[in-house]
């Protein structure tokens, strides 16, 4: 049969089909979420994420040291208190849980590179992002708390920060307070595109963070528009953010090809809890291939443009990725 062009050319031989790949993937890009709760000698099994742990400032270490051995360069921390009050005090006290956690592993491990989540759900006793004024979330008043948070993340030995909250200005009420201390080399990574989404139930339950009444939708987006990721991320570009993250990521590939085209900042996309627990019950299952699922959606979210992955697989990634598994 006459025919030029056979694309199956390029696919017979696995060296040919590894020259010839458009989406190169690298540990570096990998960013993977720790809970660090309060106490001590704690190291316990999250039911809802299977496979992910919750440590004590004091555990967090030994995890770390795994962490490192997979080649993963980059953690994002999320803090779980014992006391909650009305304001979520315990996201900016010195002692807090994060700050804890931040110097003791920036002593021990001063190489790897520290994100942490800043956000108030997982301190206020309602569970809400932001303090309350009757039933609303106030924004403005809620600034300055995340401001502070911010800040004493840095103090603690932060070297990012991540305000997930979806407050409007938040980014640049950060900005302004790191900067006012002298931390103006500090970087800040937007969830700018945060939606509304059922994919984060495994994490609430993780972290003990659901809304104690109504639910986000009052300030996270509304995963019908897509125009709008662009409104929230030119703003939080203007307010002096570093990098722009999309969450979650896998119902949402075509905002972070839009996101990622528009702007030049790097993008980041949240693979979120929903997306790691649904791979492991299918895998569980016994419905699909758990490696063959991991590796074809982390390899989908940057096909479809992310520069940065935030996932709970990041460490086994990274070991396939330097096996040549993927990459
Ligand atoms: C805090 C926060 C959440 C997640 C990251 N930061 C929960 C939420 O907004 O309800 C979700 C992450 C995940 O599901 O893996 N606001």
């Amino acid at each position: 049969m006459e025919l030029l062009i056979r694309p199956r050319r390029l696919r017979g031989n696995p060296a040919l089909r590894s020259m010839v790949r458009e989406t190169r993937v690298s540990p570096s890009s990998l960013i993977y979420p720790l809970f660090v709760r309060e106490g001590q000698g704690v190291i316990e099994d999250i039911p809802s994420l299977e496979g992910q742990k919750r440590y004590s400032p004091d555990t967090l270490p030994f995890e770390l040291e795994q962490v490192c051995k997979a080649g993963v360069n980059s953690v994002m921390l999320f803090g779980i208190p014992t006391q909650k009050d009305e304001q979520g005090s315990g996201a900016w006290s010195e002692h807090g849980v994060v700050q804890q956690a931040l110097q003791i592993a920036k002593r021990e491990f001063p190489h790897l590179y520290m994100i942490t989540d800043v956000c108030l759900c997982e301190y206020t006793s309602h569970g809400h992002c932001g303090i309350l004024c009757g039933d609303r979330v106030d924004n403005d008043r809620t600034l300055p708390l995340l401001a502070k948070t911010a800040l004493s993340h840095v103090q603690a030995g932060a070297d990012m920060v991540a305000p997930s909250d979806m407050m409007d200005g938040r980014v640049g009420a950060i900005r302004a307070l790191l900067d006012q201390n002298g931390h103006e080399d500090i970087p800040i990574l937007s969830y700018a595109v945060k939606y509304a989404s059922a994919f984060y139930g495994p994490f609430r339950e993780a972290a003990g963070s659901a809304p104690a009444f109504g639910n986000r939708k009052g300030y996270q987006m509304d995963y019908h528009n897509r125009k709008e990721a662009v409104k929230e991320a030119a703003l939080d570009v203007k307010q002096g953010a570093d990098m722009l993250m999309v969450k979650p990521a896998l119902s949402y590939l075509d905002v972070v090809r839009e996101i990622s085209s528009t702007f030049s900042l790097p993008t980041a996309a949240y693979s979120v809890s929903g997306e790691y627990a649904m791979i492991k019950a299918a895998a569980k299952a016994g419905l699909a291939d758990e490696i063959g699922l991991i590796c074809e959606t982390a390899v989908g979210v940057f096909r479809a443009g992310a520069d940065v992955l935030i996932t709970y697989f990041a460490k086994e990634l990274a070991q396939w990725m330097q096996e040549g598994r993927i990459g």
